[in-house]
Formats: structure tokens, C-alpha cells, sequence
């Protein structure tokens, strides 16, 4: 057995928290042989949850979990800790009625802090995943409170939307998802994303060419993709949380295992300027991994229809940022 790497998860007693922190100390995310110390946070009042949370872990006797530790969300410092790994979960979620944005000024002064504390207590090598709410936005401030850590260690959570597309795309075209591939989510997570199905395969071949239905595909497919938080809001009156924990961790996963080729993971990274996109954002771009290092895949076909949706989910990011500048540094 390798040494652990340390796992830290604000929110770990909320839903999404809890139905990651099992996946992780199971070994399914890190590997049969790489134990992990999950660093389990939470809100001071939430603290006796996590108390059952840990008890369950224990009763799990997992092999690869080498330790718990429990941290109240007042001593972020401690909490991150030599932490490998930080999944930013912990925020208030939406109500039904309301867009992601509308938490920024809610949820945007919690990730000053966190970034702070990340800089100042994780590991060397650490890697952020935020699913926070709006994440994108909330991982530009945390990011930017953490001035040691390089940009290219933060990430933000469009898996979710891809894994949200390429379920639709499979459904319309009665093929499995595992046969549809290339599928990038561009800009925020939001009602104003792009789920892009120009560049998407399916078994091979462009998604345009399988699905002749392409009014659906510029209309409900989009429209379902983007909608797809408020309707699981509707549905179970409360948000996303197996699948948005599932897309957490799939997200790592991406990071950490080679990218198959010909295909891409969805993630929302700093912007450099590529494919025309403003600098200085946190944006869904198509990344490839070769299990250590990941870059923006290149050669993404973007045509007229591609460029004017991007433009408008790039548009509410830079709007996002301006809403926060109080808390940008
Ligand atoms: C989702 O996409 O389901 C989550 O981000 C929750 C939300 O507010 O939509």
C-alpha cells in the first residue's frame, strides 16, 4: 500500500457529501491500493450528523479508508490540512424558482475563506473540485484567494451536464451511452450552457449524422440539458444529489485516468483565451487527461450555431464575475 492521500469534502453529511464520502473510502475513485484519510467537513450545527456519518464509515470497514477526521467549517485551516484533494460541495443549495445565480451573493463570500484556507494549510499537490453552487463563479473566488496554488489545480463541475447530455443523446438514439463520446459542455453550469452536439460521436460518427432530428437537437435537447437542475428540483423538491455526487467523482476520475482518445471530459477550468473565450474565467471546456496532466483539447469544430450560444454562456460568466468583483482580489 502506497501513503493515503488526504480527501477533503465540505457538505460531507449534506446529501451530495454523503453519497460520495462511501464511493471514495470504498476505493472505487482512488483505487483498490490507494487508501485515503477523508477529511469530513461540515456547518458547527450539522457537526452531530457527521458523528453518524463516520459511524457508518467505520461499519463499512472499508480496506483503503486509513482514517477520518471531522472538522467544523469554523477551522477551515486544520480542516484542509496536507489535504491531496479538496470537493467544495458545501453551500446553500437552490429552491425551486430560483437560478443557480441567484445564490452568488449567498454562496460566493463562503468560498473567500476556503480559498484562503486552502492556501495556507493543503498539501503541495493539491487539486480543487468545486460543486458549490454557482460553481464556476464560486471557484473563480476561491481560486483567486489562493494565490500559491497554481490555476491549474482548480475545477468546477460540468460533468454533470455531460453525463445529463450524453443520456439524452443515447435515449434519441437508442444506443447506449457508452457509444456516444466527444461530448463537451462549453461555459457556465446554468440554464445558459452549451451541451454540444456538433462535436459529439456517437459510436464514431458525428452525432448530426445518427440523429437526423436536428430541430431537436438545437431545441429540446439544449433546452433539457439546461433545465435538466430545475426539473430534478421539480421533481424531488429538493436538488440534485446521487447523480451531482456521481459527477463529483467522475470529474476526479477524469483528472486522474488517462482520456480515452477520440473522446474529451467536460470540466469548467481557468481560461486562457483559447477558442476565442475571455481570459480569466472558469469555464466548461473539453479537457483531456493523459492521467497527469490535463490540456483544453484542441480542433473542436465551433460553427456559427456553437459560437452564439458559447458567446451567451461566456456572457453570464463575465456577468457573474462583475456581481462578485468586491470579493475577486
Ligand atoms: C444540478 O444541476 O442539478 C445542480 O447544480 C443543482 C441545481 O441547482 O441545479
Amino acid at each position: 500500500m502506497t501513503a493515503p492521500l488526504h480527501v477533503a469534502i465540505t457538505g460531507a453529511a449534506g446529501q451530495i457529501g454523503y453519497a460520495m464520502t462511501f464511493r471514495i473510502a470504498s476505493g472505487e475513485v482512488f483505487g483498490p491500493h490507494r487508501p485515503v484519510v477523508l477529511h469530513l467537513i461540515e456547518v458547527p450545527p450539522v457537526m452531530p450528523a457527521l458523528d453518524g456519518v463516520h459511524m457508518e464509515l467505520d461499519d463499512c470497514a472499508f480496506p483503503t479508508l486509513a482514517g477520518v477526521e471531522k472538522h467544523d467549517s469554523d477551522h477551515l485551516e486544520q480542516a484542509f490540512a496536507h489535504c491531496n484533494w479538496v470537493l467544495l460541495v458545501g453551500s446553500v443549495p437552490r429552491k425551486q424558482g430560483m437560478e443557480r445565480s441567484d445564490l452568488i451573493r449567498i454562496n460566493g463570500p463562503i468560498f473567500t475563506n476556503t480559498g484562503k484556507a486552502i492556501n495556507a494549510s493543503a498539501a503541495k499537490d493539491v487539486r480543487v473540485v468545486v460543486v458549490g453552487n454557482p460553481c464556476n463563479t464560486n471557484c473563480l473566488i476561491a481560486m483567486s484567494h489562493a494565490p500559491d496554488v497554481p490555476k491549474n489545480r482548480w475545477f468546477a463541475m460540468t460533468r454533470l451536464d455531460q453525463n445529463r447530455a450524453l443520456a439524452q443523446l443515447a435515449q434519441k438514439s437508442n444506443r447506449p451511452v457508452a457509444a456516444v463520446t466527444n461530448l463537451a459542455i462549453w461555459g457556465n453550469h446554468s440554464s445558459t450552457q452549451y451541451p454540444d452536439f456538433v462535436n459529439a460521436k456517437i459510436d464514431g460518427r458525428p452525432a448530426t449524422e445518427v440523429i437526423s432530428d436536428h430541430a431537436w437537437l438545437k431545441g429540446d435537447f439544449i433546452s433539457t440539458v439546461q433545465q435538466r437542475g430545475a426539473a430534478v428540483i421539480k421533481a424531488r423538491g429538493a436538488s440534485s444529489a446521487a447523480s451531482a455526487a456521481n459527477a463529483c467523482l467522475d470529474t476526479v476520475k477524469s483528472i486522474i485516468t488517462p482520456t480515452p482518445s477520440g473522446s474529451c471530459a467536460s470540466i469548467a477550468v481557468y481560461t486562457d483565451g483559447k477558442y476565442g473565450i475571455d481570459a480569466g474565467l472558469m469555464c466548461g471546456l473539453p479537457i483531456s487527461s493523459d492521467g497527469e496532466n490535463w490540456r483544453v483539447l484542441d480542433g473542436f469544430h465551433i460553427d456559427d450555431f456553437s459560437r452564439s450560444a458559447i458567446q451567451i454562456t461566456v456572457d453570464e460568466l463575465k456577468q457573474e464575475r462583475d456581481t462578485v468583483k468586491d470579493l475577486l482580489p
